[in-house]
């Protein structure tokens, strides 16, 4: 109901006051060696609310109850937990970064720990909410909406850091989604800025890091579908780096360059099920065209199809341009 909405997006924005006034205290050291380690200076922080959650068990928790908000609001919005003598803090010994929604109010933090000898996962984020669903919300969409909608371009990454990094580094439209892969929800968002004169008409492009086997696999699933297809484009680093490492190694260029580099998510999934395969030799390049034919034969559109059987030729090394359009008519075939 309107009143309890209301009450937690207050508790959190009194939260992200906190965090933020606790960064520059002593016990935030390893935070800021961690930003600047990452390329951040004090108002790069600032500019995104970035704070520090103490490793206490209820800092935030005494901090909120004291200026009048109940166990049951910090419970509910996911600022703590129950405890057995009264509300215990989520996030504790974390650098945290408020996340906001499209009209640029705090609906949950995403935390990461300091060292790898603390306990918990890397990464850790508010639950789901009365305010707060993971399926939807995007990190930095309150920064990114209005060059999204006017570069009709929206850039996908995978972590706080790299939203940070492409933001300073010039690509102003990039967002993240928050401990959960990219689906239908986020794609209505991002649509949603992307419309013009009611088509979806812009980009989105996806970027990814060397570890991030199951982001590419989701994707390849979309192309499988093709719910979300001609739109879609994919930029990975040839060395696996994200936005903020490559920030941090070649400076702000290489991060604009990496998003120009973008390739159709079709190109994307052909190329990646190839790599799997040695080209070397007949036996590997007639195996990679049996497992890439059927990616080729379901794109409905027939004169983009076409244009792909020839690419994937070229891809196996100039296997037989006829061979292939064959293959891939025949798959076609099977599957209609
Ligand atoms: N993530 C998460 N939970 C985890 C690990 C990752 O929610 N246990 C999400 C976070 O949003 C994180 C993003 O996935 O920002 C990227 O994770 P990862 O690539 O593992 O982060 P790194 O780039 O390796 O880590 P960092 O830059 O923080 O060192
Ligand atoms: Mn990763
Ligand atoms: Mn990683
Ligand atoms: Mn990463
Ligand atoms: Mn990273």
């Amino acid at each position: 109901e309107h009143g309890e909405r209301s009450r937690l997006i207050e508790a959190h924005k009194a939260a992200a006051e906190f965090y933020a006034s606790l960064l520059s205290e002593a016990e935030a050291a390893p935070g800021r060696q961690f930003l600047s380690e990452r390329g951040f200076e004090r108002v790069d922080a600032e500019h995104f609310g970035v704070g520090y959650a103490p490793a206490e068990w209820d800092r935030l928790a005494r901090h909120l109850l004291a200026r009048g908000f109940s166990a049951n609001e910090l419970i509910k919005g996911g600022l703590a937990r129950e405890g057995r003598r009264g509300p215990v803090d989520r996030f504790r010994g974390r650098l945290v970064w408020p996340i906001r929604d499209i009209t640029s109010e705090v609906i949950g933090f995403g935390a990461r720990k300091l060292l790898d000898s603390d306990d918990g996962p890397k990464y850790l984020n508010t639950p789901d909410s009365p305010i707060y669903k993971k399926s939807s919300v995007l990190y930095g969409i309150d920064l990114a909406k209005r060059e999204i909608s006017k570069r009709s371009q929206a850039v996908v990454v995978e972590g706080y850091t790299d939203v940070m990094a492409c933001h300073l580094a010039g690509v102003p439209t990039a967002v993240a989604t928050c401990g959960t892969s990219f689906g239908e929800e986020h794609i209505k968002v991002l649509r949603r800025l992307l419309l013009d004169q009611a088509e979806f008409r812009g980009e989105v492009v996806f970027t990814f890091d060397g570890d991030s086997a199951g982001q590419k696999a989701a994707l390849r699933a979309f192309a499988d579908e093709q719910k979300f297809v001609t739109q879609t484009f994919v930029a990975v680093q040839p060395d696996g780096l994200d936005p903020c490492d490559l920030r941090v190694k070649q400076g702000d260029g290489a991060v604009r360059d990496l998003i120009a580099s973008r390739e159709p998510l079709f190109a994307f999934a052909i190329r990646s099920v190839i790599s799997r395969y040695e080209l070397t030799s007949n036996e590997g390049r007639l195996a990679a065209l049996d497992a890439a034919a059927p990616l080729v034969a379901g794109i409905k559109d027939e004169a983009l199809r076409d244009r792909y059987a020839v690419d994937l030729d070229r891809w196996l090394g100039f296997l037989d341009e006829q061979l292939v359009r064959r293959r891939v008519h025949e798959v076609s075939g099977r599957s209609s």
